[in-house]
């Protein structure tokens, strides 16, 4: 049993995070995460409407009796999704866990504390961790260069970024990006971290809604496989290599602009490949951990072979580094 902040702060019982995904986080994963003693998130965008996602957190309940949060990620849209709704459906739904992402937490905390929900904000970089900790956060999710999804602009991998985040924040923190196993748990918890938040390592589960086509080409992608699109648009995502990403990359690197890639990219055709199982049919999100991917586990599994093997390796591992000074 590894207890740190986060589990003690949260009430959850394992160190260990499935953040927000889009077309993934659904009640199926989330719930295997949390039965697991793990906490998972489910996407409030992946759900159509606000009562879609009123629904799909009952589906949850019916599945786990343990807590479980919802990912809130707030990206500035031309056309924005009703933000206001989908935190009224969370709050009703009596959800007590938010992980926020995608820009400033502040204007909703009043909300959110107000309905007894705490928040993990999730970010890339120490500044914006640091802000978030003023405004009231009760918890960070901090995002390496390595993860997928969006690194931001700084590409400050995760073994400074998480050491030089702890040396500001004081609440729980979590580190997220690269990590897939137990050494990358003991490695976090080195860094000052308070646990892990996996993306990539979660979507290669059993139980995550996707094609089984594509994880099993995640288990055979190294860590070279993944592109960063849209760096030139200064809205940098890391996503599976393919076809889509390298005409992508391509298309931005000659001067193009997004409305020249907007048929690439569309959200409609990444949701395609999860379904289809075709990993070239559209932009797709993974991270470089893919590199350290060899099987496609339950959660439960995932999770439960996690938490040994890092109890054995701080335990019998590293505590067997320890030499005894031999007195003469
Ligand atoms: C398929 C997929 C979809 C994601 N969608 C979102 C999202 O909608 N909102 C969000 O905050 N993060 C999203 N992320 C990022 C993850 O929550 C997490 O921060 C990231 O995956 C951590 O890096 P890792 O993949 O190396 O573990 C997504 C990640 C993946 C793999």
């Amino acid at each position: 049993m590894l207890r740190t902040a986060f589990t003690e702060t949260f009430g959850i019982e394992h160190p260990i995070v499935q953040g927000g995904m889009q077309w993934v986080g659904t009640a199926d994963l989330v719930s295997a995460v949390a039965n697991a003693g793990g906490l998972g998130f489910l996407t409030a965008l992946t759900q159509p409407t606000p009562e879609a996602l009123t629904h799909e957190i009952a589906r949850c309940r019916d599945l786990t009796d343990k807590p479980f949060g919802v990912n809130l990620t707030i990206l500035p849209t031309i056309t924005p999704p009703p933000y206001d709704e989908y935190r009224h459906a969370i709050a009703d739904a009596r959800v007590k866990i938010v992980e926020t992402a995608g820009s400033s937490p502040e204007p909703h905390m009043p909300f959110f504390h107000d309905n007894g929900i705490k928040v993990i904000h999730k970010c890339t970089s120490v500044r914006h961790a640091v802000k978030a900790q003023k405004v009231g956060v009760d918890a960070i999710s901090i995002d390496g260069f390595e993860c997928a999804g969006h690194p931001g602009e700084d590409d400050i991998p995760g073994l400074v970024l998480i050491p030089a985040a702890r040396a500001q924040i004081t609440i729980p923190m979590l580190a997220s990006g690269g990590f897939a196993d137990a050494r990358g748990l003991v490695a976090a918890l080195s860094l000052g971290a308070d646990g892990i938040n996996m993306g990539t390592r979660f979507l290669c589960t059993a139980e995550a809604p996707v094609h089984q086509a594509v994880k099993e080409r995640m288990v055979a992608a190294t860590e070279l496989d993944t592109d960063l699109i849209f760096r030139q648009l200064g809205n940098t995502a890391r996503v599976a290599k393919n076809v889509i990403s390298e005409e992508t990359v391509q298309i931005l690197n000659a001067g193009g602009e997004f409305s020249d890639v907007q048929h690439l990219v569309s959200g409609s055709r990444g949701r395609t490949v999860y379904g289809s199982g075709d990993t070239d049919a559209g932009i797709w999100t993974a991270g470089m951990v893919q590199g350290l991917i060899t099987d496609i586990p339950s959660a439960g599994e995932l999770i439960e072979r996690i938490v040994r093997e890092a109890e054995e390796l701080i335990t019998s591992r590293l505590g067997g580094l320890v030499a005894q000074k031999v007195r003469a």
